[in-house]
């Protein structure tokens, strides 16, 4: 048996810095820490699908795909994915950790440069750092600093960059990045993690949006998130998803997803298109709260999404707006280092679907009292 001391020490080390990790059951409150941006987790027609699914297909998949077979539910899904996002392949993961953990760790080596937005998801970088890879990371959303380290590590490389950022809510210069990634001959692969459902014609993603889907070579969008169910795919040609098929890892020694989710995913798709107002609630209330955030004078940084960061600055402050605001009924979490620089410690404000203006506006109301408090 290990000392457990040594870690209990290190545990309430953290937890004096205000940085311990807890598990907390849902609460029964206004949710503003949920990634369900279109409400569709609960939605009676994916319950359905994913019963069927079960019924169908199993409820295991039973294996890795490449040892055992995947039900057939596997490869349709993958084409109607590559129709829908207009691509010519689409691979299915198990959630976007693992999908971009093999797609970063299956086409970069330790001879390859990859150029880093800071602010990457975790998944990412872990990718680069299973690849061994040369890592430069560029300043947040800045292609002049891309350009200036494209311009000194020439040779093979790859930018990754998500499209809409987990923690800060703004949206990457995608189309600037298309044209250095042509420039200098590199990779161009976009996490469309937060964009997905949300962006883009019925909610095929930023870069759909800008017509990009040609420019990027790969994008990565998840299913955990905006089309409630859970896994991930990641888009491309076929040639670098059969590359993806022989060399990412995640997706190689890993058993499938339950079928019955995929099947969940399947009509999860459709509903994208069928329920539009879904969508167009959730762009209407993110846009009336950051207003409504910035008339009161907080800073939400360059925000233009259904992600609000409140930056309070410290972790005490963000952990006492967040207490203050739960024994009000509004269950919103602080984001604290190392997930986001010191210094910049916020409340994170996922806006849904679901949320009523009349919430919104209440909430803003007992952020200014804690404030004044
Ligand atoms: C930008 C980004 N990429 C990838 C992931 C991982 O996706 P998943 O939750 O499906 O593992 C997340 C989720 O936390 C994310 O925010």
């Amino acid at each position: 048996m290990i000392e457990a001391k040594w870690y209990l020490d290190q545990l309430q080390e953290r937890d004096a810095q205000g940085l311990l990790r807890r598990l907390r059951s849902n609460p029964q409150m206004v949710n503003f820490a949920s990634n369900d941006y279109l409400d569709l987790a609960r939605h009676p027609a994916l319950a359905e699908a994913c019963a069927q699914g079960a019924l169908k297909h199993g409820t295991g998949s039973t294996g890795s795909r490449l040892l055992t077979g995947s039900p057939t539910i596997f490869a349709e899904t993958e084409q109607k994915l590559a129709l829908w996002k207009g691509s010519q392949a689409a691979l299915l993961f198990n959630n976007g950790y693992a999908a971009n953990l093999g797609l970063v760790s299956a086409f970069c080596d330790s001879e390859t440069h990859v150029f880093f937005d800071r602010l990457n998801h975790a998944s990412l970088y872990d990718g680069a750092r299973l690849s061994g890879a040369r890592l430069h990371r560029f300043k947040h959303n800045d292609p002049q600093d891309l350009e200036r380290l494209l311009q000194t590590n020439p040779g093979k490389g790859w930018v990754f960059t998500e499209s809409v950022f987990s923690m800060d809510g703004d949206l990457a210069p995608l189309a600037q990045y298309a044209s250095l990634a042509q420039k200098y001959r590199v990779g161009l692969a976009v996490d469309e993690a937060h964009a997905d459902g949300v962006f883009g014609p019925g909610g095929r993603g930023l870069v759909h949006e800008l017509g990009l889907m040609d420019q990027v070579d790969l994008v990565m969008g998840t299913f955990g998130k905006a089309l409630g169910c859970a896994g991930a795919c990641v888009w491309g040609s076929q040639v670098l998803v059969d590359w993806l098929v022989n060399h990412a890892r995640s997706f190689i020694y890993s058993t499938a997803n339950s079928p019955a989710v995929v099947a969940a995913v399947s009509r999860a798709v459709d509903l994208l298109d069928q329920e539009p107002w879904r969508r167009e609630d959730l762009l209407r209330l993110s846009g009336l709260l950051r207003q409504r955030l910035q008339a009161e004078g907080f800073d939400i940084l360059q925000s233009q999404s259904q992600i609000i960061p409140i930056v309070l600055g410290d972790n005490a402050s963000a952990i006492s707006a967040s207490e203050f605001l739960a024994t009000h009924g509004f269950w919103v979490f602080p984001i604290r280092q190392p997930t986001v620089p010191a210094g910049t410690a916020r409340l994170r404000v996922n806006v849904n679907a679901s949320h009523s203006e009349a919430q919104l506006i209440a909430f803003v109301d007992c952020l200014c009292a804690w404030r004044n408090s």
